[in-house]
């Protein structure tokens, strides 16, 4: 009876699966490639995951037994949630513990790209800097600026509260809605939407030409979420300001013509890491494997 632990784990979760008294078997560190996984995961009872890992019909194959996926992360879309219904696998994930770390990372990313803060460190590292200019740098007032919130889950809920202590108008969208008035509307959009059949590249060309000319795009959520071409075109072509984006189509790739922008803030999937952040969801991800094997 045999946990398969795609990838190395904060210790303390470790802890928790080899005291539950299972095998456990851990991957490597970094992603493992696919032949690493399918034959790791071989006669699992309990698989736990990462977004790194595909967990699809020919992982589950090489478990008959298989009865828990448990994914560390928030987001789903790694796993074939329907074909592991239909094979009676259960599925859990670890939302909540790390809506507030994402919260203040979105809005590191906001501050810091409508302010302009690695152009300005560019400029100093490059040795450019000319000195102090009334022209220099400009970036966009967020008092009494715009915030659209693209979903209204819990982070989408808690980058919305922050948006206040900065005296902004909030504008939210949840499915349904009309996202045409919110992308028209808002000066800086931000995505908090799970990554499904019907929200990928929700962000393609005609919704981003409903965009505010000078608005910025915030991404925290899922790359996919977002046509990564058509959005560097926006920028290149100066329609929008800036994006900036935690997430990308095809990680660990980034569009070249993102690549290319002077006016975008890249970071490496990282709004969830603080060590508290990623401790808990290591553990939550322990602690779901193990009840749901252990429960009924
Ligand atoms: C991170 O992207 C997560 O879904 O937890």
């Amino acid at each position: 009876m045999r946990i398969h632990v795609t990838r190395k784990l904060p210790e303390k979760a470790l802890q928790t699966l080899y005291a539950s008294g299972w095998d456990i078997f851990v991957g490597p560190e970094e992603i493992p490639n696919r032949q690493r996984l399918l034959w790791g995961v071989g006669g699992a009872v309990g698989i736990l995951s990462l977004l790194t890992e595909r967990i699809d019909a020919e992982v589950m194959d090489r478990c008959p037994e298989l009865r828990c996926i448990s994914n560390c992360a928030a987001g789903l879309d790694n796993i074939d949630v329907d074909e592991a219904q239909r094979r009676g696998i259960r599925v859990c994930n670890t939302p909540g513990v790390l809506t507030e770390t994402c919260a203040d990372f979105t809005w590191a990313l906001i501050l810091g790209l409508t302010r302009r803060l690695l152009e300005g460190d560019r400029m100093l590292r490059a040795g450019a800097y000319p000195g102090w200019g009334p022209m220099m740098l400009l970036g966009l007032d967020l008092h009494g600026a715009t915030l659209g919130v693209l979903g209204m889950g819990q982070i989408g809920q808690a980058v919305a509260r922050r948006a206040s202590a900065f005296g902004m108008r909030v504008l939210s969208w949840r499915r349904g809605d009309s996202l045409e008035r919110v992308l028209r509307e808002s000066d800086v959009v931000s995505l908090h939407l799970p990554l499904t059949s019907d929200t990928r590249h929700l962000l393609n060309a005609e919704r981003l030409s409903w965009m505010k000319p000078g608005a910025y795009l915030i991404n925290t959520s899922r790359g996919p979420l977002v046509d990564e071409a058509a959005l560097g075109e926006a920028l290149n072509g100066g329609r929008l300001a800036g994006a900036a984006l935690d997430v990308f189509e095809r990680e660990p790739e980034v569009h070249p013509s993102i690549l290319e922008s002077p006016r975008v803030l890249l970071t490496p999937h990282i709004a969830s890491a603080t060590e508290a952040t990623r401790e808990r969801m290591a553990l939550l991800a322990a602690q779901n494997l193990i009840s749901n094997l252990c429960g009924p």
